[in-house]
């Protein structure tokens, strides 16, 4: 029989991680495939429909020929639409030429760490945090350094600490507000020390604002608005999360323009450009009525309210208030369990699928992430389970 020859794969790609919601989501759904019953608590994304405008200006622009390739950094109508939007919520003037349009947020991280960041460099980033910034920096071979967000801060990061971590290597230095997988949400006085702690020194900041119309308490603070940050910040944000149009792909970052014309060549080189319909789309979403995101958002906020007060009462659990985005990230350390080995039984024996939250860097040990995009009846059901297995268990 005809041998496969061996897989020489670069040694890169040992080096490449994921993002471990999927993998969850897959044996969630293989266990229901055997006719288990399954709370799905894992998948990071807005279980409610695209809303309908936006969905007609899809298929109207589908009609009307929208079909064919645009420009790599995006159509200018929407490019337009969101220098508009961006230059009124961030309290900035960005022009056209300032915005690239990609298919999600995701790629504004690749292709802001590949066109910026060296191998002798070093890029300091959230941790617990979203994992493809870790995977990222450490994929192209520059050094990860963690700044670690604190449970007793609300999960906001410590200033003085990342100000301790900034050297002469430092190139970037990524944030995420509201906060995967925390819900913590840096406050403006956070975000005028973190521009302190820069200062003068040419570091660039990726601000990853994607959940940043998910946001119960308070006011959404980016870096960008701060006088003489616009130059240094790239901000990333998104159509997946506000509009719950994760599978669309759509997503955009706000950036210098000489930066710009680099991002958008890696466009060139990747993706060519994002789906030229969506994007029409994509100007009727930021356009078009509102009230869907802010229905949204109230209700992500019942279920937060549900879910931490459920988890309060449960043997060994201990959760804080998230102030936005849709997760909750409960302490699980009085359980005397690893996070991840927690996580599995909880999926295995209860029938709710979460997150470990070593699952977003070393520092989520100790942690669970439950994303609340769920009904509160489901929410319940997931709560009734937990609660049952620790009895039963702790
Ligand atoms: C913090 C953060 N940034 C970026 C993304 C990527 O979003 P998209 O699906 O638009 O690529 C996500 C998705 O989960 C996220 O949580």
């Amino acid at each position: 029989m005809h041998k496969s020859p061996e897989l020489r794969l670069a040694r890169r790609m040992s080096r490449l991680g994921t993002e471990t919601a999927f993998e969850v989501l897959v044996k969630a759904r293989a266990l229901e495939a055997k006719g288990r019953d399954i709370v799905h608590l894992e998948i990071g994304e807005p279980d409610f429909d695209t809303p309908r405008n936006i969905i007609d200006a899809a298929t109207d622009a589908l009609h009307k020929g929208f079909t064919h390739y645009g420009p790599s950094a995006g159509l200018p109508q929407l490019k337009e639409t969101i220098a508009q939007y961006v230059s009124e919520t961030r309290r900035v003037n960005v022009s056209l030429d300032e915005v690239v349009v990609v298919p999600g947020g995701k790629p504004i991280i690749f292709f802001s760490i590949l066109a910026l960041v060296e191998e002798s460099d070093e890029v300091i980033y959230p941790n617990p945090g979203f994992p493809i910034y870790e995977s990222m920096i450490t994929y192209i071979g520059a050094k990860a350094v963690p700044i670690r967000l604190r449970e007793e801060m609300d999960f906001r990061l410590d200033v003085n600490e990342l100000a301790g971590l900034i050297n002469d290597r430092t190139k970037l230095i990524i944030l995420n507000s509201p906060q995967n997988p925390t819900g913590g949400v840096l406050t403006k006085s956070d975000i005028e020390g973190i521009a302190d702690a820069i200062g003068d020194r040419n570091i660039m900041v990726l601000s990853d604002e994607i959940y940043s119309r998910l946001i119960f308490e308070g006011e959404h603070h980016s870096i960008m608005s701060i006088n003489g940050m616009k130059e240094r910040t790239i901000l990333l944000d998104g159509f997946s999360k506000a509009y719950a149009m994760t599978g669309w792909r759509m997503g955009y970052g706000v950036m210098r323009a000489d930066l710009a014309t680099h991002v958008a060549r890696l466009q060139t080189n990747s993706n060519s450009c994002t789906a030229s319909f969506s994007q029409v789309a994509g100007v009727e979403a930021l356009r078009g009525p509102q009230d869907s995101v802010d229905q949204m958002c109230a209700e992500f906020k019942k279920r937060r309210d549900v879910m931490v007060a459920g988890l309060n009462q449960i043997k060994g659990f201990s959760c804080r208030l998230p102030k936005g985005a849709f997760y909750v990230f409960p302490n699980i350390t009085k359980t005397g369990w690893p996070s991840k080995k927690l996580a599995d039984a909880l999926l295995d024996d209860a029938g709710v699928a979460g997150l470990s939250g070593t699952a977003f860097g070393n520092f989520g040990e100790g942690y669970l992430r439950f994303s609340v995009a769920n009904s509160i009846e489901n929410i319940e059901k997931a709560l009734d389970g937990v609660s049952d297995w620790a009895s039963k268990n702790l």
